[in-house]
């Protein structure tokens, strides 16, 4: 019953920011899924009595997929796999499902926010026992790997049934479909206070949750809707469908349009949120209010003592470097641990596993903890309301006392998207090495204080890694340059801008940043080289 096939290696299934991103087209070349599976399973070596968790987006080519991947696993001796019912799993599903059993590890089939559909993209992640996607160390060598491939396993069988709950065989391996949701409630209700959230609800509180035609859909109603009483409808665009109904499942300003309009006419509700495309990244807005990322982390953390969970103290806050500023001075008041780490969740997993921090967060709208190893849209939405439940604030009411008590971080990302990879590479190897003759340099009344290259030192494993350029300024001012690492063709120059103010806190983003901006562009040559005189995406 197990076949094993001959193989032609394919020379670009290298892992980037979050696990394999590739052009769903280029997925469904002959054997392109095997090949990266098999050489996941070579890496790993013996599989006998290894337990997977597998799920995904419910994005496009997901349900063949995963009918390969669990053929490729019985094929490869693995025990068992426990799948999400219709091979739906969120990502901070997924992870929880992987700890509380303590599998060996998992398989989420998304490629997070990209688009999906027959044009769009397919993205594999792979997490380990840790319940965080792997770190640079293994995915290497499942690259090294995937270029020396010649053969795969796969087990000869009819499709597996996964609308059916419970407990099936495939050969000698098992197969546990479960109730996708279930589990996930539990942990947000053993964290969170549900019933000061039912009571907000029940005074009338209106929410409005956009799950993008994505998977958070089912998770939200179930919890917004059902367990919490939010209005019936609360929750949009809850059926995940295979192109996410043409959306692009990135919760941001730009993406997320329709919501934003929303809660910036006349009719917004009270308090709105937004999940991507597998439910690790969250957008929030208030009336006529949007928090950003970088500040969500810095409220969230400074807020814990609100949450059951963390009442009794938490051990420290983790961030990328590319995030702004904000939580440093949270940290500092609350004297807890405060770490900068890489863009990419996977960093932050060993300050989790050691103590060194409870939560995190990356610019890029994810915001997490460690009751998981990613990051968690629906964790920091049910934070939101049990903040506003337990002080009867609005979200701009909460953001505006924390700019009195803290200052202000203003701070904006922008996207340069679809330049030419070479063209990218040179621009950074050249920015880097003229960083050294900008220190101490003074640009249209900005003395720069340092320019170097973001360098991380993992104080766990004493890995090393090196990630976007960065020039601080004398009055702490920021800007980071950086190559996106999940696109799935050419290259994103990503530059994010930072400006900090004690008492100017209701000044325009971009009127604050417009200096810099010039700068940053200036400095990097970024319309010379690439053409573009302005970003395609400003977040
Ligand atoms: C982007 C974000 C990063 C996030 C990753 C996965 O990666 O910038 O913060 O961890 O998606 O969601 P990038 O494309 O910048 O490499
Ligand atoms: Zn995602």
């Amino acid at each position: 019953m197990i076949k094993t096939i001959a193989t032609q290696p394919y020379s670009d299934q290298k892992m980037g920011t979050g696990g394999l991103r590739k052009k769903t087209k280029v997925v469904m070349q002959p054997n392109y899924f095997e090949n990266f599976m098999q050489s996941i399973f070579n890496t790993i070596g013996d599989s006998s009595g290894k337990t997977f968790v597998v799920g995904g987006d419910g994005r496009f080519y997901n349900a063949i997929a995963i009918q390969k991947l669990i053929k490729m696993a019985a094929a490869n001796g693995v025990a068992k796999l426990i799948v999400g019912q219709n091979g739906l799993l969120s990502t901070p599903a997924s992870s929880n499902i992987l700890l509380k059993n303590k599998t060996d590890g998992g398989f989420v089939l998304s490629a997070s926010h990209n688009p999906g559909g027959g044009n769009g993209d397919f993205g594999i992640k792979y997490a380990n026992e840790t319940g965080g996607q792997i770190p640079t160390s293994i995915s290497d060598k499942i690259f090294e790997t995937s270029k020396q491939i010649s053969e795969y396993k796969i087990f000869d069988a009819p499709d597996i049934d996964l609308s059916r709950l419970g407990t099936q065989k495939l050969g000698d391996m098992e197969i546990e479909v479960i109730d996708s949701v279930k589990d996930y409630v539990e942990m947000m209700e053993r964290i969170f206070d549900f019933s000061a959230i039912k009571k907000l609800f029940a005074n009338g509180f209106s929410m409005r949750f956009d799950a993008m035609n994505a998977v958070t859909g089912p998770y939200a109603i179930r919890i917004f809707e059902e367990v919490l009483g939010a209005t019936k409808g609360s929750v949009v665009h809850a059926i995940p469908l295979p192109d996410f109904g043409g959306l692009h499942p990135d919760p941001n300003l730009v993406y997320a349009k329709e919501l934003v309009d929303f809660m910036f006419s006349e009719h917004a509700a009270d308090f709105a949120a937004a999940n991507d495309g597998d439910g690790d990244r969250n957008m929030i807005l208030g009336k006529k209010f949007f928090v950003t990322p970088s500040d969500s982390l810095a409220i969230l953390t400074d807020n814990f003592k609100l949450i059951p969970a963390y009442k009794n103290g938490i051990f420290g806050v983790g961030k990328s470097a590319a995030t702004s500023s904000a939580v440093s001075r949270v940290a500092q008041a609350h004297n807890i641990g405060y770490y900068e780490v890489p863009t990419g969740w996977k960093y932050f997993v060993n300050l989790m596993d050691s103590n060194r921090i409870t939560f995190c967060g990356e610019e890029s709208f994810g915001t997490g903890s460690s009751h998981i190893r990613e990051k968690d849209g629906i964790w920091a939405v049910l934070f939101w309301l049990n903040i506003i439940a337990a002080t009867g604030k609005s979200v701009e009411e909460i953001t505006r006392e924390h700019w009195q008590k803290y200052g202000r971080s203003y701070y904006m990302r922008f996207d340069f998207e679809g330049i030419t990879t070479d063209i990218a590479d040179k621009l950074m190897a050249d920015l880097e090495n003229k960083l050294p003759l900008l220190n101490g340099k003074e640009i249209n009344g900005f003395k720069i204080a340092n320019a170097a290259p973001f360098v991380y030192n993992d104080p766990v494993d004493h890995s090393t890694t090196k990630n976007g350029l960065i020039i601080t300024f004398e009055d702490g001012s920021r800007i980071v340059y950086r190559l996106s690492g999940t696109g799935s063709s050419g290259a994103t120059i990503r530059v994010y801008l930072e400006r900090y103010s004690k008492d100017n806190l209701n000044a325009e983003p971009l009127a604050m940043l417009t200096e810099l901006l010039r700068i940053a562009l200036d400095v990097a040559e970024i319309p010379e080289r690439t053409g573009k005189h302005q970003a395609d995406v400003v977040t």
